[in-house]
């Protein structure tokens, strides 16, 4: 049960992508410290379930369907979210996907589509957010990777959006820092979730699986956890970037 003293109370969260993995464990963390936590995605099945474990342990959440990667769900997503409670102050951009192959076998749609959900559908968010942000001197949270900023082989594409939101977003924190809003990029290292699931180059989804089976990867919660402390700092710290690496993970 939360409270007023709870570190998040009277705050408002979106969390993208909350449908499982990070995003579904950020949503929880955020609203067992207070916060009223919108979850949005395409498997609405999943967020109901997860909004209402959220209240039965007695915090607020609801649910929002929206594609990300098309243009017009994002605007209409944030709306609902800052309507429903009359305010914004926290907005997680992390739905993502990662579709591992090397450059000379690359599926251009894999391509675009990682381009348009990654990047595109995460700066759209971001700026359909901004007005809510500055009138609550809000923070935003952009899930990066490793590989927003150790470029692989076999992850051109996918690097290349992640690199992409960390220039992103060092580029926004300079835009509104003077207005309070801040700014952190998130870059894990491996965590065990479902992002695996989507690849379709047999040879890269093998290695992905061999590294899980082999490894001690983090789990959602540690990602989660990095979060929680980035938006409960005070107003006057702006933690801008934090990497996370399996121990057992080199690079
Ligand atoms: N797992 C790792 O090792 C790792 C490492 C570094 C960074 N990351 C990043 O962490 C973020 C979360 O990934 P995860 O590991 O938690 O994987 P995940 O379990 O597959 O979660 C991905 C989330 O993105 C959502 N999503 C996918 N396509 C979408 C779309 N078109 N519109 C709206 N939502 C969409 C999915 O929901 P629906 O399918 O229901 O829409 C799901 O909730 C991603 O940005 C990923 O790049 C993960």
């Amino acid at each position: 049960m939360t409270s007023a003293n709870s570190p998040l109370s009277g705050k408002v969260a979106l969390v993208t992508g909350a449908s499982s993995g990070i995003g579904e464990a950020t949503a929880a963390a955020l609203a067992a410290a207070g916060a009223k936590v919108a979850v949005a995605a395409r498997r609405i099945d999943r967020l109901a379930t997860l909004s209402s474990r959220i209240e039965k342990a007695g915090g607020t959440a609801f649910a929002i369907e929206a594609d990300i990667a098309k243009g017009g769900d994002v605007a209409a997503m944030v709306d609902r979210a800052a309507s429903e409670w009359g305010r914004l102050d926290i907005l997680v951009n992390n739905a993502g996907v990662m579709l591992l192959a090397p450059t000379a076998e690359a599926d251009l749609d894999d391509w675009r589509r990682m381009i348009e959900l990654n990047l595109v559908g995460l700066m759209g968010t971001t700026k359909a957010a901004l007005p809510h942000l500055k009138a609550s001197k809000g923070h935003v949270v952009n899930v990066s990777s490793v590989a927003g900023r150790v470029a692989n082989p076999g992850a051109s594409g996918y690097a290349a959006t992640k690199f992409g939101v960390v220039a992103f977003s060092e580029s926004l924190r300079r835009e509104v820092y003077a207005d309070k809003v801040r700014v952190t990029v998130i870059e894990p290292g491996l965590v065990r979730t479902e992002l695996g699931d989507h690849i379709t180059n047999q040879e890269f989804k093998a290695g992905l699986e061999h590294r899980l089976a082999t490894m001690e990867a983090l789990t959602a919660e540690d990602i989660a956890n990095a979060i929680l402390y980035a938006v409960s700092q005070p107003p006057r710290v702006n933690i801008n970037e934090i990497l996370i690496r399996p121990t057992d993970q080199e690079r």
